[in-house]
């Protein structure tokens, strides 16, 4: 009898430890199956950019360091998830085989684990490699090789983690090599991760009216799209110094494509801009739907998530203004089963969270985050 227990017990203890070890491995990679990118971009819901850290040349060299206070700030008030700019460029060799600083790698984990620890979703990607936009074939394989080490490093992560490919794709990576880019990078990233939700932005800056140049992967489902959206640049970006006549320029031709009048001279000089309003008039209002519902439109008819990865307003604009242009924004996107999240944290630029009073700017963070009644 007592044989025969202790095989029992021998066996139930078998039984124990293999589950234990099934769970303690399930752990770090609960992307063992597919997630449903529709749901994965629900639970992103309203979320926001911690900006101008990781992606400036150096952590702090524009302002922001990030700390882990700020996850817990951040969820707090009421936010469903992170968006990570990273210059992962700046911080790999030149040349081949372009290794990635393990202690730049570690900074970076240490932040993605802040987000995860709260579960809070966290969207990584690779920003501010300049050289993209000038000579990109000369980057291409190094942009590759980021990638196969980015999704290498973070295969055993969980699924809450999704990788980004690049933000705003411009300039001299036409739309057209963007295509086939993202089609390159996608396979990479899937040898490791072959169930990560990656995030792809279209091109020409991520303008919801570019989204039809965009080509996917047509049997890959698993990807959410992002699209940006600041117009009319005159509000958004009045004052902002890095605004040049080239980008002017663009966002004019940007409206056209939508029929609107861009509400100032497209021969003005930006520097005109300081004191454009946004009251909220309906026409204003009709010209931001007319640009979601293509947005919305695209998202149906090839059956794919969007999300909203960055919106704001620089903060010359006075905050009236502010405050009923990203209201009205994040509900329009959110009307049309967008995720969104904001640009940004805690940057003087466009910032909803001034770092230095540890307060937020409320006119702002309620125009995304209901206040409770
Ligand atoms: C882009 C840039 C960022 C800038 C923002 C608003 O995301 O990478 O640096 O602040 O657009 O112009």
């Amino acid at each position: 009898m007592l044989g025969i227990a202790k095989s029992y017990a021998f066996i139930a203890l078998i039984i124990l430890l293999f589950g234990a070890a099934c769970v303690i491995a399930a752990e770090p990679n609960t992307a063992s199956t597919k997630p449903d990118p529709f749901k994965m971009n629900k639970m992103l819901g309203r979320g926001v950019n911690i900006g101008n850290a990781l992606e400036a040349p150096t952590e702090g060299a524009w302002g922001v360091v990030i700390k882990e206070e700020y996850f817990d700030i951040i969820k707090r008030a009421g936010f469903n998830s992170i968006r990570l700019p990273v210059r992962w460029s700046g911080h790999a060799l030149v040349e081949k085989p372009y290794t990635i600083n393990p202690d730049f790698f570690k900074r970076v984990d240490t932040v993605v684990n802040w987000a995860t620890s709260r579960n809070l979703p966290i969207m990584v990607n690779i920003q501010q490699y300049a050289e993209l936009y000038t000579e990109p074939l000369a980057h291409k394989e190094r942009f590759m090789a980021l990638w196969k080490q980015i999704a290498e490093h973070y295969k055993d992560y969980p699924d809450t983690v999704l990788f980004e490919l690049y933000n705003e794709p411009d300039d001299a990576l036409t739309p057209q090599m963007w295509n086939e880019w993202l089609k390159e990078a996608i396979t990479i990233i899937r040898q490791s991760n072959p169930n990560r939700t990656i995030v792809v932005g279209s091109a020409n800056d991520s303008w919801i009216t570019y989204l039809k140049l965009l080509e996917l992967p047509e049997n890959d489902r698993n990807i959410i799209v992002t699209v940006h959206h600041y117009f009319p640049h005159n509000f958004t970006h009045q004052g902002a110094p890095w605004m040049t006549p080239e980008k002017v320029a663009q966002s004019h031709e940007d409206m056209k494509v939508v029929n609107q009048n861009p509400n100032s001279d497209p021969n003005s000089n930006y520097n005109s801009w300081p004191g454009t309003k946004w009251m909220g008039t309906a026409e204003e209002k009709k010209a931001m739907t007319d640009i979601f519902d293509i947005g919305a439109a695209w998202g149906k008819e090839h059956n794919r998530p969007i999300n909203l990865g960055e919106f704001g307003s620089y903060y010359k604009a006075d905050m009236e203004s502010r405050a009923r242009w990203t209201k009205f924004i994040a509900d329009t996107a959110a009307e049309r089963g967008m995720s969104l999240m904001y640009w940004e944290f805690c940057a003087q630029e466009f910032g909803l969270y001034d770092r230095d009073t540890k307060s937020w700017r409320k006119p702002l963070l309620d125009a995304i985050i209901a206040p409770k009644q």
